[in-house]
């Protein structure tokens, strides 16, 4: 097998030169500080369906999928058209429009808890205005969040996002024992840590799958028992589903749990791949964020963002979505194609790895330290993330698939069976070169 640096460093030559730009420009080259990946990410010039293409004119079979946001793969043509003609009639208006209560027509139908919606323009700002939200409607201050869960860039939850949980994530993040972390799918455990702090016990916000963390799904059991506490404590149960919403159903997730959250956050794909953020919530608790006639003291301030609710998101959402409804059997594709993938990889890659995932979101984890199963982001951490880096880095250097390296898969309508089939394939020989 040749060396999958310099095979990369032979195909990406325009993107090593604009790319030494980028890092000049930026720090270490990059707006998203997971974007980076050595020797240089390439550099995207365009992309449609399930490809990237980089300027030097390599095609990749993309399954990063726009953080995973583009579930009907890039640029479809019918977001795209709605998009063109949005542009035309202006893109920023600053102002209450049609396209805002369009998406939310669709999003509050599809989402039983979303009685009352608010949008802005990223999930870290939706997650923040989550967290405040719950400070201001029990009156107390924790908020826990399980180890492991990424809920953006908050200064909030910017705790226990990456091993070990115990360290701080970064300096310049002040307050942080407001923010409790309790260990994932362990019930037990969880609540042990909850009682401790059950007095000032504001909320807890956890994803019913975990990203960021290892694509690692909650147990029924664990998310019921969590919220059961939640709610005898008189704390908010905040779901974030930016990742999960709409991805496996035309909905969230939790219903399919029978679970009943205060607040649940959303973002990704409900912005057709535009910039989007949504906290949506119960009217009891929403209306703490209603301003009118309220002191300061009994209000909860959320809603600003010059870009909150702009038409070209909006309408990008709700393109998006009505597309999902109406054509309903996208999801059984996707979720079966993920499937296929996760018992097609297994089968290559055998007991050096573990699958984890659900429909049509997988990731591959190779064993390390004796691990036996991923039901925690503890469990991820401790498998061989470089063997896996190295995967990923392969498969963009020689197969043209791409991996945001280290992170998992994400499939879209614009994938096929034979584009599982020869990621397969290349894993195949990616596992064959290693013996
Ligand atoms: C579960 C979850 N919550 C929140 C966020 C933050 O969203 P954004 O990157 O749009 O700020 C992410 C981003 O990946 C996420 O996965």
């Amino acid at each position: 097998m040749m060396n999958p640096i310099s095979d990369y460093q032979k195909k990406t030559r325009n993107s090593a030169k604009l790319f030494a730009r980028s890092k000049k420009l930026h720090v270490n080259g990059v707006s998203h500080n997971i974007r980076f990946y050595e020797p240089y990410p390439f550099v995207v010039k365009k992309s449609k369906g399930k490809n990237l293409v980089d300027v030097d004119g390599n095609k990749f079979v993309d399954y990063w999928n726009g953080h995973w946001s583009l579930i009907l793969g890039h640029a479809p043509k019918k977001v795209k058209d709605s998009l063109k003609k949005q542009i035309e009639n202006g893109w920023m208006y600053g102002t209450v429009n049609d396209q805002t209560i369009k998406l939310s027509d669709i999003i509050s139908k599809s989402v039983p808890v979303a009685e009352k919606i608010r949008y802005v323009t990223s999930g870290t700002e939706a997650t923040m205005y989550a967290v405040r939200l719950a400070r201001s409607v029990t009156g107390k201050k924790i908020i826990a969040k399980v180890d492991g869960g990424w809920h953006g860039y908050t200064s909030d939850l910017l705790k226990s996002v990456n091993w070990p949980f115990s360290e701080s994530e970064s300096s310049g993040v002040l307050n942080e024992e407001k923010i409790i972390s309790i260990p994932y799918n362990d019930l037990e455990g969880s609540l042990k840590i909850l009682k401790k702090f059950s007095k000032d016990l504001a909320g807890v916000i956890i994803e019913p799958v975990l990203g960021g963390g290892g694509c690692i799904p909650a147990t029924k059991e664990y998310l019921k028992g969590i919220q059961e506490f939640v709610h005898k404590n008189n704390s908010l149960f905040i779901l974030d589903e930016i990742v999960t919403g709409f991805r496996f159903r035309f909905g969230c997730l939790y219903p399919t749990m029978k679970l009943d959250p205060d607040i649940v956050t959303l973002g990704k794909i409900v912005g057709g791949g535009m910039a989007i953020g949504v906290m949506c919530g119960k009217k009891e608790i929403m209306q703490y964020a209603d301003t009118k006639g309220k002191k300061k003291s009994e209000r909860s301030y959320v809603g600003g963002g010059t870009f909150s609710a702009n038409p070209a998101s909006m309408i990008a959402g709700y393109v998006t979505l009505l597309e999902l409804k109406r054509n309903n059997s996208i999801y059984s594709k996707i979720n079966e194609l993920g499937d296929f993938a996760r018992k097609e990889l297994g089968k290559t890659f055998g007991d050096k790895v573990i699958l984890t995932g659900k429909g049509s979101l997988f990731m591959t984890h190779f064993v390390k330290n004796g691990i036996t199963e991923i039901t925690n982001s503890t469990q991820a951490a401790k498998c061989d993330s470089l063997m896996l880096q190295k995967y990923h880095f392969t498969m963009i250097a020689q197969n043209g698939i791409f991996f945001l390296p280290g992170k998992l898969g994400a499939i879209s309508a614009a994938h096929s069976k034979r584009d599982i089939n020869n990621l397969v394939e290349a894993s195949e020989f990616f596992i064959n070169s290693k013996k």
